[in-house]
C-alpha cells in the first residue's frame, strides 16, 4: 500500500486527478465511486476536460453500486449522480451509453447482479471512498471477502450516514442495493482510495494497520498490489505509525 497523508482534501484531489489524467487512455475502464469524497476529483477531471487535457470519450465508467427501488429519475440514484458529474461534452466527454451502473430497478435483481459482474470484467483504475465502518462500495461489515456483485442490505448506520442526501430522512434511504463485491473491486488493476475527516479515522486505521477481516471490508485491499490511500490529517489521526507515513510520503 502506498500511503499519502495530505494537508487538505484539495491536495488529495489534485494528486488523485493527476494520476488518473496521466494514466488515462482511450478505451480505459474507470471505476467510479459516489458519496461526497470524490466530488472534488470529478470537478478536476471536468476542468481538465475543459482544458483539453483529459477525456473519457471512447472510455467507460463503472459504478460501484446502486440503490434498489428508487424512481428512475431520483436525483440520488447513483446513475443520475454519476451522469451529472461525468456525462457529456460539457463534463468529461463520457457518453451516456458508456456509463455503467447496476440495474437497481430490475425485477430480477440477482440476474442484474450477475449481468453486471460479467460485464465489468476488470477496470483499469478504481476510485474508492470509505464508510466510517470500513465499507467500500456497499459491502457492509461481515460480508464475504470473496463476494462478487450481489444484492446487499444496508446497515442502519449507513442509511443514517446517507440520509444527508435524502433531506435528512432516513426512511427515504433504500434498504437494499446492488453492489460490486469485494472480489470484483479487487480485480481492478489500480485503486486509489480517498478518506477525509475524523469520522473515517477508525476505518483508515483498520484499513492500513488492522488485520484483514470481513468486519472491516476495506482491509481486503491489503491483498491488492497497487493501492494508494490518500487521507487527510483527520482521517489519518488514529494511525499508529503516522510519523513513518508522514516521513516517507512517497507518491
Ligand atoms: C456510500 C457509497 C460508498 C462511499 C461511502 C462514503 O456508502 N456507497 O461508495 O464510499 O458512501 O461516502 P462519503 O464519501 O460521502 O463519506
Amino acid at each position: 500500500m502506498r500511503i499519502f497523508l495530505t494537508s487538505s482534501k484539495d491536495e488529495a484531489w489534485d494528486i488523485a486527478s493527476a494520476r488518473i489524467i496521466d494514466t488515462a487512455f482511450e478505451g480505459m475502464k474507470l471505476g467510479v465511486a459516489t458519496g461526497s469524497t470524490p466530488l472534488g476529483l470529478y470537478a478536476r477531471l471536468r476542468q481538465a476536460h475543459a482544458e483539453g487535457r483529459f477525456s473519457l470519450a471512447g472510455s467507460s465508467a463503472w459504478a460501484l453500486d446502486e440503490y434498489v427501488g428508487l424512481a428512475e429519475d431520483h436525483p440520488e440514484g447513483y446513475r443520475n449522480v454519476l451522469r451529472a458529474e461525468l456525462v457529456g461534452p460539457d463534463k468529461t466527454g463520457l457518453a451516456e451509453e458508456d456509463l455503467h451502473t447496476p440495474d437497481g430497478s430490475a425485477t430480477d435483481l440477482e440476474a442484474a447482479a450477475t449481468a453486471y459482474e460479467e460485464a465489468i470484467g476488470s477496470v483499469d483504475m478504481q476510485i474508492l471512498g470509505i464508510g466510517g465502518d470500513g465499507h467500500i462500495g456497499f459491502n457492509m461489515p461481515s460480508g464475504s471477502l470473496a463476494s462478487t456483485t450481489h444484492v446487499g442490505t444496508l446497515t442502519q448506520e449507513t442509511r443514517e450516514a446517507n440520509a444527508r442526501f435524502f433531506s435528512g430522512d432516513v426512511s427515504s434511504v433504500p434498504e437494499k442495493c446492488l453492489t460490486q463485491g469485494l472480489a470484483t473491486i479487487m480485480r481492478a488493476k489500480e485503486i486509489i482510495l480517498l478518506a477525509f475527516g475524523r469520522e473515517k479515522a477508525r476505518a483508515v486505521a483498520e484499513l492500513i494497520e488492522g488485520p484483514v477481516s470481513a468486519f472491516w471490508p476495506a482491509t481486503v485491499l491489503q491483498h491488492h498490489p497497487r493501492v494508494t490511500i490518500l487521507a487527510d490529517e483527520l482521517a489519518a489521526s488514529e494511525l499508529t505509525m503516522i510519523d513513518y507515513y508522514r516521513a516517507k510520503n512517497d507518491w
